[in-house]
């Protein structure tokens, strides 16, 4: 039995060696809308991250499923998610407060990451070095990539599930064993995936899950030598903890962005452009890292923008996420909700305006667009994470750039023009990860290498790039 009913809750512990273990100590996950109890979650111990790497390490030693094996794996996992769909979506909603249509949106992108890793399971090779050097004239020199060894995965609350497939799906198709580590706030994704996985035929073993807090478990977890490399997506503050902690040891690391989205003068169709920014920058409540944020739109159609802005923004529809019809739900908690007003009522006393929105109820902050901004407020130079654009002119092309540009963070940039050698120069000036031309910064398609620069973090995502984080190099030098 994967899980137990205490008078009807669910209860998750530690999933170690194909089996869930008992907690000892228990905390309550929450609806996000009607703050129900609608589970319980285990807290590990030190003696149970303990175990869980033990039993990683010793599974990676001792165990190895091929290629094909892993691909097999991964695309049954992804059948059984087909059929669960509805049920995986529902869960998202009330553990994350995720509308439904984006919940259901999420679990078929984690549907495609999984595809995408299976394919790639068999595929992953080296390469023929050519040893054109003086004394090497009988050798020849191939690489091969070999897994890292025992992963730690550590995710974030926002896409509790596609956010687990990126690091768990490739860890897997690349030969490794994993430790996960899933977000206290909405750990019921990942524990769905582990027994899917589980079903699908992941020997025990392959992907050990230890609850509780970051402090704690994932302190534990950062201390343990025997995990070789970590992967990780939060905010930057966790990030530099980690990189700090983990010595020599691999790191990829998904950091925040307050994600510039530029609107020229020449954009091909305006309201498609108010479109994607509106809709995406309200996107899971604006809990996404790549979320719109800032926009930079050319004064000539600064007025118009900004009218169509409020205009659709004030058209969406904002309460409970279970509702099919609703666009934008509750953030993660009441407390997010406030910190992000605070924002805002501090930018309204340094001159910025609220053009719509900047109401709360509980945990429900109105979509927002501001305006008459200023670089210093918290709202623009900071990630603000929550349903909140902000509208800001500029007179040339330099000027966008370079206000884009100046900012700690850097993973995706989105940029509106018509103008094709615009778009090539923004490839090179544009200082990112990844820029989006003619959609916005939060577009992502699962395959696409995914990371960024700066304070962003290092290390790419998408499953071909993290397969390439998830193995080393090795090179094979033959005497002829
Ligand atoms: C993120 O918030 O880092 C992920 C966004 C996405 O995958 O769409």
């Amino acid at each position: 039995m994967t899980t137990r009913s205490q008078e009807q809750l669910l209860v998750y512990g530690h999933f170690i060696n194909g089996n869930w273990i008992d907690p000892n100590e228990t905390f309550a996950v929450l609806d996000k809308y009607n703050g129900n109890e609608i589970a319980r979650i285990g807290i590990a111990s030190r003696q149970a991250v303990d175990d869980a790497i033990s039993n990683a390490l010793q599974t990676f030693q001792t165990k190895t499923l091929t290629p094909v094996q892993r691909y097999e794996i991964l695309m049954r996992a992804a059948e059984i998610f087909k059929e669960r769909k509805e049920e995986l979506a529902l869960t998202m909603v009330q553990e994350v407060g995720k509308v439904l249509k984006d919940a259901r949106g999420e679990i078929d992108r984690g549907i495609q990451t999984f595809i995408a890793a299976a394919e790639e399971a068999k595929r992953i090779a080296g390469k023929g070095i050519p040893l054109g050097q003086p004394g090497s004239e009988n050798k020849m020199a191939f690489t091969i990539r070999v897994p890292v060894g025992v992963i730690g995965a550590i995710t974030p609350f926002n896409f509790p599930f596609n956010l687990v497939a990126h690091k768990v799906a490739p860890a897997i198709a690349a030969g490794n064993t994993i430790v996960l580590k899933p977000a206290e706030l909405t750990p019921l994704s990942a524990c769905k995936m582990v027994e899917i996985l589980t079903e699908a035929g992941l020997p025990a073993g392959f992907l050990n899950v230890v609850n509780g807090f970051g402090h704690e478990t994932g302190q534990y977890l950062l201390e343990d030598d025997r995990i070789a490399m970590f992967t990780f997506t939060g905010s930057p503050k966790v990030g530099r903890h980690i990189k700090s902690t983990t010595g020599i040891r691999k790191v990829t690391l998904e950091l925040g962005n307050n994600s510039p989205n530029i609107v020229h003068k020449d954009v091909k169709d305006l309201d498609q452009a108010v479109d994607l920014c509106v809709t995406r920058g309200y996107i899971n409540a604006g809990q996404a890292c790549i979320s719109v944020q800032r926009i930079y739109v050319h004064q000539d159609i600064f007025d118009v923008f900004a009218e169509k802005a409020v205009q659709r923004t004030q058209a969406l529809n904002v309460g409970n996420p279970a509702d099919p019809t609703m666009d934008v739900g509750p953030m993660i908690s009441e407390k997010e909700a406030k910190r992000a007003e605070e924002w805002i009522v501090e930018a309204v006393q340094q001159g910025a305006k609220v053009a719509c929105g900047g109401k709360r109820e509980g945990s429900i902050l109105y979509p927002t667009v501001l305006v008459d901004v200023e670089p210093q407020m918290k709202v623009v130079c900071e990630e603000v994470f929550a349903p909140v654009i902000t509208l800001i002119p500029y007179s040339d092309i330099e000027e966008a750039f370079r206000m884009a540009n100046e900012t700690r963070f850097g993973l995706q940039v989105g940029l509106f023009t018509s103008d094709l050698q615009l778009a090539m120069r923004a490839t090179r000036e544009l200082q990112f990860g990844g820029v989006i031309i003619n959609d916005v910064s939060s577009y992502r398609a699962d395959v696409m290498p995914y990371g960024g620069v700066k304070d962003s973090g290092i290390g790419k995502e998408g499953p071909h790039a993290a397969i390439e984080e998830m193995t080393d190099e090795r090179i094979v030098v033959i005497n002829l």
